[in-house]
């Protein structure tokens, strides 16, 4: 190994901020795995292989059995929302899994009750909060210190992290409060209102060196401050945005157009749902959050900059219209305007009937596992090597994104193999034609 890797001992706490459709669907979803009722289907980490070694040596573990990760036997539940409801109240309201297969799990949900929100109602205005914590950005920091340890000591955990699955904040940028650690604390105090309530959780749980991802488009830990004290206390951070639905289509498709040099100068897409998020991402200023999240994969695939004559007119919008009957079964569709030989026009037409928390649900479970490896593999700060879950991938402040579902699932799988004291793949493959032209 390259690095000395520290056992999955004991157990592992998940907290996340956010009980509602996605949080619910994972821990009902994992819930029902170690019942033995269902499949983590849609997850890298329990259902994913890994070629080892050349391909003639017919190494493929399972990704679980190749590293060291927590169990799903040992994993503790526990959150925070802005709502009082439990798990299986809020899993019913969200209606993404069956009432059956709920009422299976029903009493591990019923225990887990969502401890009160740090919340600012100016970042979601169409939720109505009942369930808060009082006091100033400093206080709510130090009170969501005092939930994580008292978790981490009533659950006897080894360990934690922290995946925010809470709404999507509205727009904003970082500014200046934002640009240093110590500025941030001063923020904290002065109680400024640029600090997202989001970062409050960010900043208690890299204090307390816990790892954090952000399943949400929001800043949240992209930020030099947060950035800053991940190195201090030696905490992996990952974010933005669980990579799901229209613009997992997204990053699958374009990447083999951009592969075979195929035009591309237009593409629309437009989505219907109607969970919570939809109706929180109605608001024009939490719906631009999300926008700026995912207009950005497209440019970073097909790099106009470098291809002006495939992709250097290349008109992109993106709709998202809350529409309350399809609730968390979100329909998507994207035209995509695409020139090929001597520009000769083609066009094609997606519409991915999906269920936006199925398909978050096991990012959100591989990045909690993936977090705690990283933490315990003695790795710090933004961890890029799990960008293949996120829209709008967390880099090294000006290191462009790669947005390319498939170079993100190299780059994880050679981190693993790094990690592990592996060989790197390459896919040069010449060596078997090398060594084919020797035992002649
Ligand atoms: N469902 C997906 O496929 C998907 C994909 C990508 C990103 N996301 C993002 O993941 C997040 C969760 O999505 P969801 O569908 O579960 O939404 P949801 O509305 O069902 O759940 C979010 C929960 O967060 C709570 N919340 C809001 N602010 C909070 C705060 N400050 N502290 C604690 N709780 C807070 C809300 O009350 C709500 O219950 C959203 O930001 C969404 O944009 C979801």
């Amino acid at each position: 190994m390259k690095s000395t890797i520290k056992p999955a001992e004991g157990k592992l706490g998940i907290l996340l901020p956010g009980l509602g459709a996605v949080a619910t669907t994972l821990i009902a979803g994992v819930e029902a795995v170690k019942k033995g009722i269902s499949q983590p289907i849609g997850s890298l980490t329990q259902m994913g292989t890994i070629r080892l070694g050349k391909r003639t040596e017919n190494r493929r573990p399972k990704v679980k059995d190749f590293v060291p990760l927590a169990d799903l036997n040992d994993i503790v539940w526990g959150g925070w929302d802005v709502y009082e409801d439990n798990v299986y109240e809020s899993a019913m309201n969200a209606k993404v899994l069956e009432p059956g297969l709920l009422y299976s799990v029903k009493e591990e949900l019923e225990a887990i009750k969502p401890m009160k929100a740090a919340f600012d109602q100016n970042y979601a205005k169409n939720l109505t909060a009942t369930n808060v914590k009082t006091g100033t950005r400093y206080e709510l920091a130090q009170q969501v210190m005092e939930d994580i340890q008292n978790f981490k000591e009533n659950n006897g955990l080894d360990r934690v992290v922290l995946v925010w699955c809470g709404s999507t904040e509205i727009y904003y940028e970082a500014s200046d409060v934002h640009s240093s650690l110590e500025k941030f604390e001063q923020g904290l105090i002065n109680d400024d209102k640029l600090i997202a309530p989001s970062m409050i959780y960010a900043y208690a749980a890299l204090k307390l060196g816990v790892p954090f991802a952000n399943g949400a488009p929001n800043l949240t830990v992209d930020i030099p401050a947060l950035i800053e004290l991940a190195r201090i206390t030696e905490t992996p951070i990952a974010g933005k945005d669980f990579k799901t639905g229209q613009t997992l289509m997204k990053t699958i498709l374009a990447p083999g157009l951009a592969a075979r040099s195929l035009g591309v100068n237009g593409w629309f897409s437009t989505n219907i749902l109607g969970n919570r998020d939809g109706l929180v991402l109605d608001d024009p200023d939490n719906f631009k959050t999300k926008e700026v999240s995912k207009l950005g994969v497209l440019e970073d695939i097909f790099k106009p900059e470098d291809n002006p004559e495939l992709y250097g007119d290349i008109f992109h919008k993106i709709r998202i219209n809350y529409y309350p009957p399809h609730g968390d079964n979100k329909e998507s569709w994207d035209n995509i305007d695409i020139f090929g030989w001597l520009g000769y026009k083609m066009q094609i037409k997606i519409n991915f009937l999906c269920r936006d928390s199925i398909l978050a649900a096991p990012i959100a479970l591989d990045l909690a596992l993936f977090s705690d490896f990283a933490k315990r593999a003695g790795m710090s700060g933004v961890q890029e090597w799990l960008s293949f879950y996120l829209k709008s991938p967390q880099t090294a402040p000006g290191l462009p994104a790669e947005n390319d579902i498939f170079k993100q699932l190299i780059k994880l799988e050679n981190t693993l193999r790094y990690l592990m004291g592996e060989d790197l793949i390459t896919h040069l493959g010449l060596d078997y034609y090398e060594e084919l032209v020797e035992v002649k």
